[in-house]
């Protein structure tokens, strides 16, 4: 199958286009290529590059940044999606979009699963939440796919951010009161490419099992990258300063892949000592070397 990855360059496109091969020809375009904010030029670039499947995968993912500039939010999630779909219908493409848990408002008890009604209380995710929309009125064969608290290489991520703070800081406050499921992008990517054989089309939850806080990944973290001597402190959501609210209860219930037998990805904090061991090898992280080791500076960090 030809297969078009947007946002190939991204944390997770870079992590599905080599899992996509080479059972499918698999072609990846970024904002390099062209806009998806301009509609001529993905209708162009369709039409020319002719694909059976798209797995949209490119966003503005800056949350707080969507706060700020909601008209830029809208032109690439929600218009940007808008063009995607509409040239996937023109060739009769069908097509995988990536959307987020920042379409529910986390106020529910339970794990939210995908017929849950999506109540967004960010722009970011009410920009998103339009995307997903405009997927399902344009292209009849298609899958969403909401995921959580990516990680990965290739991207600025919060594990990457968490090293980096405890190679020079003595204290890291991280929030404590809102939670999910870290998802190692590697993991999701494997499951994205299985789930493109399905033809099982619809809304999936994808996410790394187990579920945790911000405070309690940035501890994994730390123990994980050898910072013994970083102490992380819990803070709440409003001492943290972001712009954009973000749901309390992010975790969401993978039911749909468990329904069609395709198993759930691996527990998020084996995700996280793979991407750590793999960060290791590769010198992305210069982990176990503290650089100020005496430092004295605190660190506030939330996650996306
Ligand atoms: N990161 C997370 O925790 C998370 C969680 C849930 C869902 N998601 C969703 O998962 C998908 C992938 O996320 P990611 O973390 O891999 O994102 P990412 O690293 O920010 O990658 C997004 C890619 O899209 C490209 N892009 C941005 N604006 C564009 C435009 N107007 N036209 C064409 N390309 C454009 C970016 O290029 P530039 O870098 O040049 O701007 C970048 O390469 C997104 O749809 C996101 O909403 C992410």
């Amino acid at each position: 199958m030809r297969v078009l990855v947007t946002g190939a360059k991204g944390m997770l496109g870079s992590a599905l286009l080599p899992s996509l091969l080479p059972e499918h020809q698999a072609v990846g375009v970024d904002l390099t290529d062209f806009d998806i904010g301009e509609g001529a030029a993905v209708q162009k670039a369709f039409l020319e590059l002719r694909p059976d499947f798209v797995a949209h995968l490119a966003a503005y993912t800056d949350v707080d940044g969507s706060e700020a500039n909601p008209q830029r939010a809208e032109a690439i999630n929600a218009v940007g999606t808008w063009n995607v779909a509409g040239a996937c219908a023109d060739i009769g493409a069908a097509m995988l979009y990536v959307s987020t848990d920042y379409v529910f408002d986390g106020r529910q008890e339970r794990a939210y699963r995908e017929d849950d009604c999506p109540h967004p209380v960010s722009v970011y995710g009410r920009t998103k939440l339009r995307g997903e929309q405009h997927v399902q009125s344009l292209v009849a064969r298609h899958f969403i796919v909401r995921t959580s608290w990516l990680y990965g290489p290739q991207g600025k991520n919060f594990v990457a951010t968490i090293l980096k703070l405890a190679r020079e800081r003595e204290e890291l406050r991280v929030v404590s009161d809102q939670r999910g499921s870290p998802t190692y992008t590697r993991h999701l990517a494997l499951k994205l490419a299985q789930l493109l054989w399905t033809e099982a089309y619809g809304i999936y939850h994808v996410t790394g099992t187990g579920e945790c806080s911000w405070f309690e990944f940035a501890q994994a973290i730390v123990r994980s990258g050898g910072y013994e001597r970083v102490r992380v402190a819990p803070i709440a959501s409003h001492d943290s300063g972001r712009l954009a609210t973000r749901p309390v209860n992010s975790v969401l219930e993978n039911r749909r892949l468990l329904q069609i037998n395709l198993g759930t990805l691996p527990h998020w904090t084996e995700g996280l000592a793979q991407y750590i061991e793999e960060g290791r090898r590769s010198g992305e992280f210069a982990i176990l070397e503290p650089d100020h080791p005496e430092g004295s500076l605190k660190s506030e960090v939330t996650g996306l």
